[in-house]
């Protein structure tokens, strides 16, 4: 039976490093309460030059370099954000003209933190219907750009990034096992961005308003975020009939520290299985497991055979999970 396997992942992370310390600086909180709240140190941010295609196409061509492969062989271009470079055309379309993709479709996905998943998740299912050969997807994020930097509840929490990975089918024992993707749009205010879109149009009054920031309700999010993830990890690997314990990996996307360790917790998998970098790189929405997949591969945490397990959860809601087969 055909499958789809990642063949080759790339992260890119701009060079501004932004500390808690400096955080101190611009807005009422402390080092201390970022750290002991949420795990982050510092994050990355782009220059006031860099969009969302700029992060992705420098993640993309590290990941086509790794696959040995040219912008020729691939045949679909599918890029998550929520940071796109303009309302339209897509990211994707803008990311396949900076790559010369003349053989590939491109089309871009919005499902918050979940986005990198749902693209994974299509993609997986044309590999398996034949429909497409070897698809390129990047979750890509300029957070800092739509971040209230007068706002501490939010302006702690992100991230600039982006993250790529190349499928193609394999016929081996070995690939995307199983993949769920899900959505809750009754909380879909929990984490929003009002400003800019039909709703409420770039006006003087929307940017007086501060409209075109995020908004979250943290403290509500967190305690659906528990509850949604333990249930996810379980279902997958239920489904499977893997247990907790079989998992060399688990790749959760980078929100909260205290939110990746209850899930790790309630599931009985122990930390040094599980991959954290958002006390370098914050939340980076869809690009966090992506970067964070890169990460773990460039650094021999995953091996041939292993079975790693990715899982993520945004605004939407929505909530996304996939088991492989490294
Ligand atoms: N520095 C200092 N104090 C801060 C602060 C900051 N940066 N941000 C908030 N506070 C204060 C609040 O004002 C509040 O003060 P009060 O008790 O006097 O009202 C207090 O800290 C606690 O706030 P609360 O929002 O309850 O904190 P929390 O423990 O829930 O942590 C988050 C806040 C945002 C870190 C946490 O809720 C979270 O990570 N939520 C989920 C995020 C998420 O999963 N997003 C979706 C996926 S992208």
């Amino acid at each position: 039976m055909i499958k789809s396997r990642i063949i080759s992942t790339g992260s890119y992370l701009p060079e501004r490093v932004l500390t808690n310390f400096e955080l101190e600086k611009m807005v009422d909180t402390s080092d201390e309460w970022i750290t002991e709240r949420t795990g982050i140190t510092e994050r990355r941010i782009a220059t006031e030059n860099q969009a969302a295609s700029d992060l992705a196409y420098e993640a993309s061509k590290v990941t086509l370099k790794r696959a040995a492969l040219g912008i020729e062989d691939i045949d679909l271009i599918i890029v998550a954000t929520v940071t796109g470079d303009m309302p339209f055309p897509s990211t994707g379309c803008i990311l396949q003209d900076k790559l010369g993709a003349k053989y590939a479709t491109a089309f871009d996905i919005n499902a918050a933190c979940s986005g990198f998943l749902y693209g994974l998740y299509i993609a997986d299912g044309l590999i398996r219907s034949g429909m497409h050969k070897r698809i390129l997807i990047v979750g890509t994020e300029v957070l800092s750009k739509i971040t209230d930097w007068k706002d501490r509840t939010t302006c702690v929490l992100f991230g600039d990034g982006a993250g790529a990975v190349i499928v193609e089918p394999t016929e081996e024992d070995r690939g995307i096992i199983s993949m769920y993707i899900n959505s809750d749009g009754s909380m879909w205010d929990l984490l929003h961005m009002p400003g800019g879109g039909s709703r409420n149009p770039a006006s003087r009054d929307s940017v007086d308003k501060r409209l075109h920031y995020v908004k979250m309700k943290g403290n509500e999010l967190f305690k659906v975020a528990v509850r949604t993830l333990e249930d996810l990890v379980v279902k997958i690997l239920n489904e499977n009939n893997l247990k907790p314990s079989q998992l060399s990996l688990l790749i959760p996307h980078q929100a909260n520290l205290r939110i990746i360790q209850a899930t790790a917790d309630r599931l009985g998998i122990p930390m040094n299985k599980v991959i954290v970098n958002l006390d370098r790189y914050g939340n980076t929405s869809a690009a966090s497991i992506p970067i964070a997949l890169d990460e773990a591969a460039r650094t021999g945490r995953i091996r041939d055979g292993d079975y790693i397990l990715l899982e993520a959860f945004g605004g939407g809601l929505t909530w996304a999970s996939a088991l492989i087969k490294w």
